[in-house]
């Protein structure tokens, strides 16, 4: 019988105090980095996430996990919208720039130019992807909320997707970063 846990694995006990296996196994799960943004009665805010994730077909809808005490949150429920761009390789400095914490709430054109689609919220041009989305449900979870969006309209081209695995930004090298998706 193969042990379940390799066995230099760090274990995270129910009651630990101590969020550093935590943090670390998280720091291990690869992922795209989105860009999630609101705009309501002229405010416009966004930032960059990573908690993104499709959830329905039927009907279609996406999940994303934004911190209570962020600025977005306020946007995002009373827009009653919120904007997912999936960045590009190319996108990285908007990666960066949309998660220094504290950034004045401002026009993200300001930033990189953007789009709108069907709920008003912004969208950026030169995405991989967007999902524009009206809110569905805000649940409080521990310091996050789960927002769940119901997608009105998506879009997407084919190009290199941004990576965030282990704190850096990464690209898929040139063996993958052409892939077209099948369709
Ligand atoms: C790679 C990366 C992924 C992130 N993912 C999320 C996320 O999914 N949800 C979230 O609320 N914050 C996430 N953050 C943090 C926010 O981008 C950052 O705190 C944001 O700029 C806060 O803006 P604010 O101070 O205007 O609220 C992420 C940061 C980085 C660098």
């Amino acid at each position: 019988m193969p042990e379940p846990y390799a066995r230099d694995v760090k274990t995270s006990p129910r009651a630990a105090v101590d969020l550093t296996p935590f943090r670390d196994a998280a720091a291990r799960f690869a992922s795209g980095v989105t860009v999630a943004a609101a705009a309501h009665r002229g405010m416009h805010h966004a930032i960059t996430a990573t908690a993104f994730a499709s959830l329905s077909l039927e009907p279609p809808m996406v999940l994303l996990a934004l911190d209570r005490a962020g600025q977005l949150i306020g946007l995002v429920r009373d827009s009653g919208h919120v904007g997912l761009s999936v960045l590009s390789a190319e996108q990285e400095t908007i990666g960066r720039r949309a998660s220094t914490r504290g950034r004045a709430l401002q026009p993200l054109v300001d930033e990189a130019p953007t789009t709108t689609a069907v709920t008003g919220a912004p969208l950026l041009l030169g995405a991989l992807a967007w999902f524009d989305c009206e809110v569905e449900s805000i649940s409080e979870h521990g310091d996050h909320a789960i927002i769940v969006g119901r997608v009105v309209a998506a879009a997407s081209t084919d190009g290199e997707p941004l990576l965030y695995f282990a704190r850096r930004y990464h690209r898929l090298g040139p063996q993958l970063g052409d892939a077209a998706v099948k369709r």
